[in-house]
């Protein structure tokens, strides 16, 4: 595997988050439920749908037993990661998973460039080691090849790092952007949007979760 170099942007205070406790306990009983509500679901598929090439090999890292990928598209192979056995094994578009607490182990265990498309979905805002994890998912990730990172407004905020519990939606998007472009990763593209709650209460102006995206490409060799 090749040399990973990790540049630290979060100062000690910013990783700071007030359940300290084990993520792997927090996680211990599967959550059958939906986290970001239709309206976020249905943006985020169709961004799927538009991004990720059929065939792709992609890697849905901090799932769950859902993965929002388009049900007409084939790929290659969707590998899973999370912290709970039962959700990952629900999860019917997952060809193989594995269970790793991110914020004790940073290390992904794929080779070098093999992925084309990491997603991370409501994920990210959980991570207090998120340099890490970003400089392994640049080594991971092939050529040309595109990282995802999803999410909305909510969060379990006892959970979440200060610099996430306490940022607002651009900070969110700047501390993502910022955390890629430290580890080599070039300036990603930035999504916000509003959506419309889907049924009826959309067609009267009601809103859905809004919808915010970071998609970064690693350069072509
Ligand atoms: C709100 S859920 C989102 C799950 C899924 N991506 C979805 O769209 O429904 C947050 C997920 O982050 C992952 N996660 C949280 N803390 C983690 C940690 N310390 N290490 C690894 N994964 C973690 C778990 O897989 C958990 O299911």
């Amino acid at each position: 595997m090749g040399r990973v170099v990790v540049v630290q942007v979060l100062t000690e205070a910013q990783r700071r988050k007030w359940d300290n406790s084990d993520d792997q306990l927090f996680y211990a009983e599967p959550r059958f439920v939906q986290h970001l509500d239709s309206a976020f679901r249905g943006r985020l598929t169709a961004l799927y749908r538009e991004r990720i090439a059929p065939q792709a090999v992609v890697l849905d890292l901090m799932s769950s037993w859902v993965s929002h990928l388009p049900d007409e598209v084939n790929y290659a192979q969707v590998i899973g990661h999370g912290l709970n056995e039962k959700e990952l094994a629900a999860n019917r578009r997952l060809d193989c998973h594995w269970l790793q607490n991110l914020n004790q182990t940073q290390e992904i265990p794929l080779n070098d460039s093999s992925v084309d498309a990491v997603l991370i979905v409501a994920g990210w805002q959980y991570l207090q080691y998120p340099e890490p994890v970003a400089a392994e998912l640049l080594r991971i990730t092939r050529p040309g090849g595109q990282l995802i990172v999803a999410f909305s407004n909510r969060m379990f905020f006892t959970k979440a790092p200060q610099v996430w519990a306490d940022g607002s939606d651009r900070d969110h998007l700047a501390t993502v952007a910022q955390v890629l472009m430290a580890q080599g990763w070039p300036r990603p593209e930035l999504i916000a949007e509003q959506t419309r709650a889907s049924g009826w209460t959309g067609l009267i102006g009601g809103k859905g979760d809004p919808f915010f995206a970071v998609i970064a490409t690693k350069p072509s060799a």
